[in-house]
């Protein structure tokens, strides 16, 4: 820790990003609940609070899309800045709405400030860490996330005591304070040293990795070997590649582009947010029946999922990718199905006054679901959560990282949108029947990540372009990194290697 403790720093920092990515997305999901937010709005029905829950998700694709061409102009670092500003702007639209289209106007422009964060701060971090511990420092994002999403379930929890309209104000401002304290923080914080290289700032590339890895000592071996990879890497893809969208679907790019869009499209078909956004109604199904008891019950689902995260922050540099998302998928199928079997067992659908679905599982099968809720966010936070943004940020090279991380990224987000749109229906609809259809989801991936998915731990980014230009048969293609192993990097034609 000690000698990267700028570099923690610095990914720290970036990583209030995350925590307005989770605080935004999972506010809404109490508020809609309480009484003093459905009057004002005159009871926006199951419709409109889709659309208001939504335009944020619409808004995040939309930001993440736009994020590509700003990383690369303006840089990461004064993207981030900029979305930052963004998102407390909605924040300030959304707490001080007067109607609900001025709220849905708050939460589209949030959304494209999170969008940007969501895209930009990964490739940030990734940019500024050494090998050895960027698995590490990216999955502090999505710690971050699982704290927004905490820190905005007991907010909500704990204003949905208050009487008047702050009872839902007051939770939508707030993140201005986080917001303001990342804009002015990022100030102090340096550019990324492959942004710099790629603009021709070498002097200052230089400057910032002495000052992240050796304390601001400019001769230091390992900086002045960095330095020399990134601009030996530069020089390359300058040599052999063209800088446009267009590249995206062709040869080498196009099979990382893939991987990228479906890994973060799976970290959305786990059905993450399915149980985030709607455990308060699973658990109300479930047999938690009193209003506070599922809210309460949520608000651990919150904690459960921060915890969870620490393993795989401390660890995933040492597990790997693959097994990581492979043992993760397998965790969170097994729970699905097991949910799905003792609910399948018992139901017994009634539906109150207010048609409000009510399964009344026997004890047994309600316990049985609640454990494996819980047991499946951490099967999740574990895996999927942090890896599905991980992934795409290491794997693409420098000229095209941030153009490529927009389009994985708004696959994400699209995803996140069809979930929450669709699954709430299903979960009245047909009940375990989702929970099954995700179990069957979750076993196929494995099949997918195991046969697609090739291992990126502890390498540059440099040379992702010999793990990515073989076989796409990720499980067979073993033999030919191992070649470059053993290999000086410099000896290895790169350029070949390239294509
Ligand atoms: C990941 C997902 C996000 C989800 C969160 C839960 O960051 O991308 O949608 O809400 O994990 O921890």
């Amino acid at each position: 820790m000690g000698k990267h403790a700028q570099t923690y720093l610095v990914g720290a920092v970036s990583a209030l990003g995350g925590f307005l990515f989770g605080y935004d997305t999972g506010v809404m999901s109490s508020i809609q609940e309480i009484d003093q937010w459905k009057g004002y709005f005159n009871n926006p029905g199951p419709v409109g609070v889709g659309v208001i829950v939504s335009l944020l998700t619409a808004g995040c694709f939309v930001g993440s899309l736009c994020a590509g061409w700003l990383a690369d102009k303006f840089s990461r670092r004064r993207t981030i800045i900029f979305a930052s500003l963004v998102v407390s702007l909605g924040a300030a639209i959304q707490s001080g709405s007067q109607n609900r289209a001025m709220l849905i106007v708050g939460r589209f422009i949030t959304g494209l400030g999170v969008g940007c964060l969501s895209m930009t701060v990964p490739i940030f971090q990734s940019e500024i860490s050494p090998a050895q511990i960027r698995g590490r420092l990216v999955s502090l994002q999505q710690w971050a996330i699982t704290w927004g999403l905490l820190v905005a379930f007991w907010i909500d929890y704990g204003c949905s005591f208050i009487k008047g309209q702050a009872a839902w104000r007051l939770p939508l401002g707030i993140q201005i304070v986080p917001a303001l304290i990342l804009f002015v923080a990022m100030f102090f914080m340096p550019y990324s040293p492959r942004w710099l290289v790629d603009n021709d700032r070498v002097d200052e590339a230089h400057k910032v990795l002495a000052r992240l890895r050796a304390n601001g000592d400019f001769d230091n071996l390992e900086v002045v070997e960095e330095l020399e990879e990134i601009k030996e890497a530069v020089r390359i893809e300058r040599e052999t590649a063209v800088r446009s969208y267009l590249e995206l679907f062709r040869f080498p790019i196009r099979r990382r582009v893939i991987l990228g869009v479906v890994v973060q499209g799976l970290q959305q078909l786990t059905g993450i947010n399915a149980i985030l956004y709607f455990s308060p109604t699973i658990f109300k199904q479930s047999g938690l029946s009193k209003n506070g008891a599922s809210l309460l019950a949520q608000g651990i689902n919150g904690v459960v999922n921060m915890l969870a995260t620490i393993p795989a922050i401390l660890w995933v540099d040492r597990w790997g990718r693959r097994k990581t998302l492979i043992y993760g998928s397998l965790g969170c199928g097994t729970t699905y199905l097991i949910k799905a079997i003792a609910t399948a067992a018992t139901q017994h659908k009634t539906y109150d006054s207010e048609g409000t679905l009510n399964l009344n599982l026997s004890k047994g099968s309600s316990y049985v679901s609640i454990v494996m809720m819980y047991l499946f966010v951490i099967s999740f936070a574990m895996s999927w959560g942090p890896v599905a943004w991980l992934y795409p940020s290491e794997i693409f090279p420098m000229h095209i990282r941030s153009k490529a991380n927009s389009i994985t990224t708004a696959s994400n987000w699209l995803f996140n949108f069809v979930v929450g749109l669709v699954s709430p229906i299903l979960i009245k609809k047909i009940t375990w029947g989702l929970d099954l259809i995700f179990a069957v989801v979750m076993f196929v991936t494995i099949l997918i990540i195991y046969v697609f998915l090739p291992e990126t731990k502890n390498r540059n980014l440099e040379d992702m372009d010999i793990i990515f230009t073989g076989s796409i048969w990720a499980h067979k293609d073993k033999k030919r990194i191992e070649e470059f192993d053993n290999t000086n990097r410099y000896a290895y034609d790169m350029s070949e290697a390239i294509g």
